[in-house]
């Protein structure tokens, strides 16, 4: 069965500096190369679902200037739906500043017209959201939004993946709400801060870097190990797992047997430069897992 996954959430253009050292507070240093790359959370999310063979819609926002423009272009050429990517004159397409050393990327995002991810425009494209195998959300879009997706989802039984990346505070509707939550280490120490109920606990997807991931399966903690590869870029590998969790899953595959697809997926990723051009298509994940067993 084909999946069919509709993406909410952020689209931003990564203006990414690899550098040997990381600047102190008030030093300058020279770095290397500087590149542009389609990204955003949420677009790179859309992406990883896209290449391994889901139907992806995306509602998100733009501006209406060059960077948008080819955020735009970057999706439909993936053969994603973007009739819900709305065009806000007057205001900046989001962008990503990007450190990228050896061992480490730092990301600060000026989000701009990720801000217009509005109640009214996802009410306008709901269809999308009610017509849908599964949802996948994150955290760089207006938290109202996030909420009122969700209440569509649940209302016609969709379930709902939410990335919380970057962390904030989750409101107890998304928490209740979604079916899955998939932070990293460092988003999960933040949840922590919250009083989580048990049953919201098994909901959660750890991503763990090297150390793989670990879920709940019957109410038993499970864990999938990493891969061994050559790391380039690890910037969207938690965005390829997401994308790739939602996928298969939405095509009806076992908790168990997503988490270890989209592992094997988010392994592929790292190997090349850019949050999306590492992105694999199912055959290659499906020969890598083969190659690894
Ligand atoms: O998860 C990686 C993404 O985070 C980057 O593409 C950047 O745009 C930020 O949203």
């Amino acid at each position: 069965k084909i999946p069919t996954v509709c993406v909410v959430g952020s689209l931003n253009m990564d203006l990414t500096i690899t550098t040997k050292k990381i600047p102190k507070q008030g030093e300058t240093v020279i770095g290397e190369v500087f590149e542009t790359y389609p990204g955003g959370k949420g677009a790179n999310q859309a992406v990883a679902a896209a290449r391994l063979g889901a139907n992806v819609t995306m509602i998100g926002a733009v501006g209406a200037d060059t960077f948008g423009d080819s955020l735009l272009e970057n999706l439909s050429r993936e053969g994603i739906n973007v009739e819900g990517i709305s065009k806000i004159s007057d205001v900046a397409t989001g962008v990503a500043s990007i450190i990228m050393s050896d061992h480490d990327n730092r990301i600060i995002v000026a989000s701009g017209a990720n801000a217009y991810v509005t109640l009214e425009l996802v009410d306008q494209y709901q269809e999308q959201i009610r017509h849908s195998d599964i949802v996948l959300v994150q955290l760089e879009t207006p938290i109202e939004s996030i909420v009122r997706t969700i209440e569509i989802a649940n209302e016609y039984d969709v379930p709902v993946i939410v990335n919380p990346a970057p962390y904030q505070v989750l409101p107890d509707k998304i928490l209740s709400g979604c079916t899955f939550l998939t932070p990293n280490e460092i988003e999960l120490e933040a949840m922590e801060q919250e009083s989580l109920s048990d049953s919201i606990r098994e909901k959660i997807i750890l991503t763990k870097g090297a150390e793989g991931v670990q879920f709940f399966e019957n109410g038993k903690s499970k864990v999938v190990k990493s891969h061994n590869v050559k790391v380039a870029d690890t910037t969207g590998a938690g965005d390829t797992f997401n994308g790739a969790l939602a996928a298969r899953l939405g095509g009806g595959a076992s908790l168990a047997d997503a988490v270890y697809y989209a592992n094997a997926a988010a392994a592929l990723s790292v190997t090349k430069l850019g949050a999306q051009s590492g992105m694999p298509t199912d055959e290659e994940v499906k020969r890598f897992i083969e190659n690894n067993e």
